[in-house]
């Protein structure tokens, strides 16, 4: 879910809900179940709120019609329906039982059943099936009992002591019309940063809610509460101690999570993973060849003590792991593995004090993810985080963090954060190496300069294979299923090219090793089925290129219709394949960087000819905040 919440020194103005508003716009992709706003101002009886099931348009278009008062204070919510259908009843804002509290939450509470049914005796009734709602019953019973208490309202408080009786995930924003100058939040194993602006201030899940109106942020830390003013932020942890803050300031532009001229923030991104992946390159290396990784907050003597790696990510990260893992081992020498987050901590793996723990992740908040870095640390390994986003959890609770500067990816679909990942992951392989003395300076020099020449490889991909793809695309419109194969770091590019297709154009894929092809999937192949292969480079008698070339003669004899990415100049894929997508030559292990882009390219054509959002799939949220 999305998460904004404003106040600002005008005593009655539009400026709330446009703030919220704006914010949500940025947030959709967060969740886009439902939308709504809560807003408060001097005077008012009661929050005003409206709140719509489905797209952001519905409530806009839904305030237009039927206008909002002006406000001071607002709070607003974008839904990825985790607890309760999607419908408007289920749409956050929830009100207390006086209507004075409006509550907006991101995350599930556990204990919510046990507390409605409290409630409940005590003569609540409750309109949705949300827990959400049973957060603002009692927050808003907690309210009027402190007014009744101490004779003034405090929505601070009250939130924190209903915190504290809180189990499970959440990040709490509320507003309260007796308090119009205010918003608060509370924030447990979930997101929520804020702005600092000059006579108004933020809250947001994350940065992009704020960034057009400041660049100045403060990190939040777990179980800590916020009360935002005009003029003051107040940070405590739940039982109201203040606590350290901690500031920073956003490196990435307004302009960079808007779409431009582009057709779709997916066509955007795409087009942006050359800079990705250089400005992730940038300022981390010299030209002798020597990385500089000083912001990694870890003693050499800790790197050199590293005996395996533990690469722990979801979705698309957790391929740039796979591809990593080929990379480090041959580098480095040391074992690294590669395990999705989710299945990490259930199985009771082993780590110590010389594992390295590398967590990817773009949002930094994947909460499969998050736990599994918990509890890595919990058993003595370090943690060094690859994010995106800064101001994130993941990375604040890692033991180091290289960040990858792929600027704000807003597409649900990942795809410059997949090479900007992969790009930083080589970084910290090739610094081990180097700390490590694994490898001589000039081999390490020799692959970062074939790093720094992969933006104008990825570049030409773009610029003259398009046509080609959006050509196959249309041809393969109808298709009801694609198998996806490749070998070495192809099998974890031909992985990501069936989660693109199925993430966005909802076609049923398989990727898989093409060596397992004649042991199962090729059952699977029947007259006109197409088969996208990524073949790897054929100089050098690579032996795996005749191998997959053999793949593509197996499937072909079989019916069906192949599609090859491969390298420019091999002639034997000319022969074999229905269709080949070029790429620039490169060694194998920098292959995925060009590999996958023809793969998210023909995904998003796909989507969109069949007339799908490629930024928004259906089910799919950018960042899931629950386990
Ligand atoms: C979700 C997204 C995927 C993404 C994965 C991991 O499932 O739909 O595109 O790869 O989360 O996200 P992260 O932010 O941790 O990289």
């Amino acid at each position: 879910c999305g998460i904004v919440g404003y106040v600002g020194t005008r005593t009655a103005c539009g400026k709330p809900l446009e703030v919220c508003l704006q914010g949500l716009k940025r947030l959709e992709y967060r969740g886009y179940d439902s939308a709504g706003v809560a807003l408060s101002a001097p005077g008012m009886d009661h929050v005003a709120f409206r709140k719509k099931e489905g797209r952001l348009d519905n409530l806009v278009r839904s305030i237009e019609t039927d206008p909002l008062p002006l406000a001071t204070a607002g709070i607003g919510h974008t839904r990825w329906a985790t607890n309760g259908a999607p419908s408007d009843t289920n749409s956050h804002p929830h009100m207390s039982s006086d209507g004075k509290v409006g509550v907006i939450h991101n995350g599930i509470i556990e204990n919510a059943p046990a507390l409605k049914q409290q409630l409940m005796e005590d003569g609540y009734t409750f309109e949705s099936s949300t827990d959400t709602e049973v957060a603002a019953k009692l927050i808003g019973k907690v309210a009027a009992q402190i007014i009744e208490e101490t004779g003034t309202p405090d929505i601070f408080e009250a939130l924190r002591r209903v915190a504290r009786q809180l189990e499970g995930t959440f990040t709490l924003l509320a507003t309260d019309c007796r308090q119009p100058n205010v918003v608060v939040g509370a924030r447990h194993d979930s997101p929520l940063v804020v702005g600092l602006g000059d006579g108004e201030n933020f809250l947001g899940s994350d940065v992009a809610a704020f960034v057009a109106y400041t660049k100045e942020a403060l990190e939040l830390g777990q179980d800590e509460a916020v009360q935002i003013t005009p003029d003051s932020v107040t940070v405590t942890d739940f039982k109201g101690n203040a606590v350290e803050i901690r500031p920073f300031t956003v490196d990435w532009d307004a302009s960079a999570s808007e779409k431009g001229g582009w057709d779709s923030f997916m066509d955007k991104e795409i087009h942006e993973e050359p800079h990705a992946v250089a400005d992730t390159l940038l300022g981390r290396f010299d030209l002798e060849g020597r990385l500089n990784l000083d912001e990694v907050r870890i003693d050499e003597e800790i790197f050199r003590s590293i005996d395996k790696i533990i690469v722990i990510a979801c979705g698309t990260a957790a391929y740039a792991g796979m591809v990593a893992k080929y990379a480090i081992e041959h580098w480095v020498r040391i074992p690294v593995e590669v395990e999705l987050a989710h299945e990490f901590r259930y199985r009771d793996p082993i780590l110590t004090s010389r594992t390295l723990v590398v967590a990817i992740s773009q949002s930094g908040e994947t909460m499969d993810t998050l736990m599994a870095l918990r509890h890595a640390r919990e058993q003595g390994s370090r943690v060094l985080a690859i994010c995106n986003t800064q101001g994130s959890t993941i990375p604040r609770e890692s033991d180091a963090v290289l960040y990858t500067h792929a600027g704000p990816e807003i597409a649900v679909a990942s795809t410059k954060a997949f090479v900007a990942q992969i790009t930083a992951a080589y970084l910290i392989g090739l610094y081990l190496a180097q700390v490590k003395g694994a490898m001589y300076r000039d081999e390490i020099r020799g692959i970062l300069d074939e790093l720094r020449a992969m933006p104008d490889k990825i570049q030409r991909v773009i610029d003259t294979q398009s046509q080609t793809i959006e050509a196959a695309a249309t041809k393969m419109i109808n298709a009801q299923s694609f198998l996806f194969l490749g070998r070495h770091v192809g099998y974890p590019v031909a992985m990501e090219g069936a989660l693109k297709l199925k993430e966005i154009a909802y076609t049923f894929t398989e990727g898989f090793a093409a060596g397992e092809l004649k042991h199962g999937p090729i059952a699977l192949v029947d007259e006109g089925e197409p088969v996208v292969v990524i073949v790897p480079p054929a100089r050098g008698r690579n032996i795996l290129h005749s191998k997959v070339i053999s793949a593509i003669e197996e499937v072909r004899a079989r019916g069906a219709y192949t599609i090859a990415v491969a390298e420019e100049g091999d002639d034997d894929v000319r022969d074999y394949a229905d269709v080949v997508f070029w790429r620039p030559q490169c060694p194998t292990l920098m292959s995925p960087l060009v590999d996958v882009i023809p793969m998210q390219l023909f995904a998003m054509d796909m989507a969109k000819l069949k007339g799908l959002d490629v930024d928004k799939p259906r089910n799919l949220a950018k960042s899931v905040t629950v386990e």
